[in-house]
């Protein structure tokens, strides 16, 4: 059994391409291409020299000794928060701009909650010369305000979305109406691995890079490819599902994937969508998500604006159903917590994404020889007022 995805587009029982029939051409001609496209070998050299040259990679395998000897066992943070633009994100926004740039595309859109997705992709555009829309919930525009002026100021168009929370679900509702009016010169550059197929599978390749470099940082540190946890923040989950990639059939290798519990499960305001999520349809794709007993979906909650997003992508979905990958929900108050700390034992602030899971060292207690690498997806720049206010710094 693999916990890969399946020639028809579906990781076990979850994903596959459920969408108006006004989208089906885009989604088609991706579906068709992007195999095909991301081989060649001019796409793959591109791709790698503009991980390498444009974004820094690889990032490095930073051994926590601090935060280690804390919560005695050893802890390795994969430093994504020190790529260009400050995120993850980035690598999936390489990879598609160079695919759109070989379909012939002219336009880009994209939906964004905690901006780093929309930056990254504004950054892409202004790097190849291309018109950028990005669409944002009214609510994160307020509270990612940082990310905001930086995408005017790599000149895309930020449109806010009204509807709803104002948040994640509803800019890619926007986005989504935005590709289906202009399907032809347009390419939208989704942010997770969420979305119709072939898109989970497409941006799960683009962040598979970093589980190709931890495997070898970590021979090399440790003289193993292999660490006992994995761990990562989920939203939509491309973080995670980079990390997990090359080691989701290594059943050695224990997951953990860390969900948004928000002012706590049970209150109502919350984005832990595997624990209270049902089987359903999302933007294209069946999987777990929050919805009331008639089917209408939850208005999710999360301090966090990366992880307030009331689904999950299918190959986190079937990682749940399965039990190949532990879940782990933590609160606004644990994860901020867990940001601070890391500031002052590590010298480094991470996102509050992150902060969520950098707050399961505090949930669950490692054995002293275990090896641990957590995903460091990004860095806190963006969430300074966020921490000032919390923290009444
Ligand atoms: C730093 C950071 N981590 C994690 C996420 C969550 O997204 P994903 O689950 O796709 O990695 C975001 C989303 O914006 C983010 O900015």
């Amino acid at each position: 059994m693999s916990y890969n995805i399946n020639d028809k587009g579906y990781y076990g029982e979850f994903g596959g391409a459920f969408i108006p029939e006004m989208l089906y051409p885009n989604i088609e001609e991706l579906r068709q291409n992007y195999l095909k496209i991301t081989a060649e070998e001019s796409f793959q050299e591109e791709f790698h020299q503009l991980l390498k040259d444009y974004v820094g990679r690889p990032s490095p395998l930073y051994f926590a000794k601090r935060l280690s000897e804390k919560y005695n066992t050893k802890i390795y943070l994969k430093r994504e928060d020190l790529n260009h633009t400050g995120a993850h994100k980035v690598n999936n926004t390489i990879g598609q701009i160079l695919l759109a740039q070989r379909l012939g595309k002219t336009r880009i859109i994209a939906e964004t909650g905690a901006g780093q997705h929309g930056v990254a992709t504004a950054t892409v555009c202004a790097l190849m010369g291309i018109e950028c829309v990005v669409y944002m919930g009214e609510v994160d525009i307020a509270r990612q305000a940082p990310n905001v002026a930086r995408m005017k100021m790599l000149g895309a168009k930020v449109v806010p979305a009204l509807s709803g929370s104002r948040t994640l679900k509803d800019a890619t509702n926007e986005a989504m109406r935005d590709w289906i009016n202009n399907p032809v010169d347009t390419h939208y550059i989704v942010g997770s691995v969420v979305g119709p197929h072939p898109y989970p599978d497409m941006v799960a390749r683009f962040q598979a890079v970093v589980s190709e470099e931890i495997k070898k940082q970590l021979l090399e540190k440790e003289g193993t490819e292999n660490p006992d946890y994995l761990i990562a923040c989920v939203g939509g989950g491309s973080n995670a599902a980079g990390t997990y990639y090359h080691y989701l059939d290594d059943t050695d290798v224990n997951i953990i994937a860390v969900e948004a519990a928000g002012k706590g499960i049970d209150t109502g305001e919350s984005a832990a969508t595997s624990v209270l999520g049902k089987e359903g349809i999302i933007h294209g794709s069946k999987t777990l998500l929050m919805q009331t007993g008639d089917g209408q979906i939850t208005e999710p909650y999360s301090i966090s604006a990366g992880l307030d997003y009331p689904g999950v992508g299918p190959m986190h979905a079937n990682l749940y159903k399965t039990g190949r990958a532990e879940f782990i929900s933590i609160t606004d108050d644990e994860a901020m917590t867990a940001g601070l700390e890391l500031s002052q034992l590590e010298g480094i602030i991470p996102a509050i994404e992150t902060s969520h899971a950098l707050a399961v060292f505090e949930h669950k207690t490692f054995k002293t020889e275990d090896i641990i690498v957590l995903n460091l997806s990004g860095r806190g720049d963006k969430d300074l007022q966020n921490y000032i206010e919390y923290f009444k710094l």
